[in-house]
């Protein structure tokens, strides 16, 4: 299941990639926003993220204006880790080799047809593992230690 979020400046390509999932059979939750007016992306960052971080859903998929806004708030989460990918190369490796669990996109910065691509080549591309594996490991180990220190 992916939960889709997004502000204003996201909405219009979250409704393009929901088609996208619609048309691949793929289950998913939108959480919002759900018009044109103007909101906070940390709102509906946070509701994504905070799902994907406790394993209530595997994957997410962000939108905002550029994507860093919904990159930071959802990488403030323990586990996620969320790729602001640009092109089709950075959201081939945002798999590959970062086994990225939300995939987050600029709807004021992408023409709609490349971003369908990105999410397809995102779902599609598998997770390599090994080498990268162990360089997921230690953000892990790094997450787990700041929280320790923080408590
Ligand atoms: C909203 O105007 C805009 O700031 C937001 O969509 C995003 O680009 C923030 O990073």
């Amino acid at each position: 299941m992916i939960l889709l979020g997004s502000d204003h400046g996201g909405l219009a390509l979250k409704e393009s990639i929901k088609s996208l999932l619609e048309e691949r059979g793929i289950e998913f939750e939108d959480c919002g926003t759900y018009s044109t007016d103007s909101v906070d992306y940390p709102d509906f960052g946070e509701k994504v993220a905070r799902r994907v971080s406790n394993g209530e859903a595997e994957k997410g998929i962000l939108f905002c204006g550029t994507g860093i806004g919904m990159s930071i708030i959802a990488n403030k989460f323990i586990g996620v880790r969320a790729a602001l990918a640009t092109d089709l190369f950075t959201a081939q490796m945002a798999k590959e080799h970062n086994n990225a669990n939300i995939l987050v996109l600029g709807g004021r910065v992408l023409p709609e047809e490349l971003a369908r691509s990105m999410v397809a080549i995102w779902l599609d591309s598998p997770f390599d593992g090994g080498r990268h594996q162990k360089r997921l490991d230690k953000i892990s180990q790094i997450e787990h230690e700041l929280r320790r220190n923080n408590s």
